[in-house]
């Protein structure tokens, strides 16, 4: 008995020895002093022993199992010690390396001046609303005083989902929508940036999804002079504390009377160039003192209210700013565009 324990023991140490993995150790170390184990067998079979023999036996089996023991932790530690060696020379960092460079966005150049033009409004005291993309026809037309069949509707050809459901054309009808809201109760003064859609082709200044921002001031004694000085102010922030602006005469089934509203070219001071094709005039959007309908039809009392609304595009508006020459560079995701919008 004394013989077989030691032979274990012996062939124990050296397969340790050979290990190479925590699995395989720990697959000796079952398969030795495991339950079903050669060494618990041994263990077992005391009992046929001589009772004076016993305590010998006993401890020299207890000495093999120790010894075994033993051999595992050292070798467990050892194979720790090395894997641990192994991932730290592989994982070195050189810290003299130099670093890789960051690339940095920037807001999108129609953003950044929707957020310019937003915040010269909030300044003078508007705030801003919105309103659904998918809208109805009563909201995107008929409460805009353009019932059904009206000839201006051919001014913006649309997209309808159903007879009653369309893209919106424009962001007018966040003006009905937000006045209903105010239940005949003023002061109203919004001002709505938003996608609008209409069915052109796209070119260089048309495209089937644009921008707009809207405008609306409504309130008790608003007059078209508010509407002329508002507008003064908003064009000397973009374009220069020089600029002027003249309003024409125009047509808006929901403003009377309705104006074009021009700038001063900020670039020939109004002397004339290529930019306002000689004009010394730049158009940048629509504008009108509130039809007396559409206050109604969104229940205010038009004998006690008056107010003025205006629509612009803020990609005309991007690209007379930064002398951008084709709309559709603003929808393309060209980051050699996009990268040249960066502020300062
Ligand atoms: N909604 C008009 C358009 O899209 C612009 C506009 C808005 C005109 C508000 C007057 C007042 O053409």
């Amino acid at each position: 008995m004394q013989e077989r324990l030691m032979t274990l023991q012996g062939e124990a140490v050296e397969k340790i020895e050979k290990a190479g993995s925590l699995k395989e150790l720990q697959d000796i170390r079952v398969e030795y002093l495991g339950k079903k184990g050669p060494i618990t067998e041994v263990l077992k079979g005391m009992g046929k022993l001589p009772a004076e023999e016993r305590p010998k036996m006993g401890q020299l089996a207890n000495d093999v199992r120790d010894a075994i023991t033993q051999k595992v932790e050292t070798k467990q530690e050892k194979l720790e010690r090395e894997a641990l060696d192994a991932k730290l020379s592989s994982e070195t960092i050189d810290v003299t390396l130099p670093g890789r460079p960051v690339r940095k966005g920037n807001a999108h150049p129609l953003t950044a001046v929707v957020e310019e033009i937003e915040d010269l409004f909030i300044g003078m005291g508007f705030s801003v609303a919105e309103g659904p993309e998918v809208e109805t026809d009563y909201y995107n037309f008929e409460a805009l005083n353009l019932p059904k069949n009206h000839p201006a509707r051919d001014m913006q050809d649309s997209f309808f989902i159903t007879e009653d459901i369309l893209l919106r054309t424009q962001t007018s009808p966040v003006q009905a929508r937000t006045m209903e809201k105010h239940e005949g109760r003023g002061p109203v003064k919004i001002i709505s940036p938003g996608k609008v859609y209409r069915r052109d082709t796209d070119d260089a200044t048309h495209s089937h999804q644009f921008m707009q921002i809207e405008g609306l001031y409504v309130d008790k004694n608003v007059r078209m002079s508010d509407l002329k000085g508002t507008l003064t102010l908003f064009a000397q922030k973009l374009f220069g504390a020089e600029r002027e602006i003249r309003l024409r005469p125009s047509f808006f089934p929901f403003t009377e009377p309705s104006v074009e509203v021009d700038v001063s070219c900020f670039k020939c001071n109004g002397k004339g160039c290529s930019i306002c094709k000689r004009t010394g005039w730049i158009e940048i959007l629509g504008a009108g003192m509130v039809h007396p309908n559409v206050l109604e039809m969104a229940g205010f009392d038009s004998k006690e209210y008056t107010g003025f609304a205006f629509g612009m595009g803020p990609e005309r508006i991007a690209m007379l700013k930064y002398g951008i020459d084709d709309i559709r560079h603003f929808y393309a995701n060209d980051v050699r565009f996009l990268e040249q919008f960066k502020r300062a």
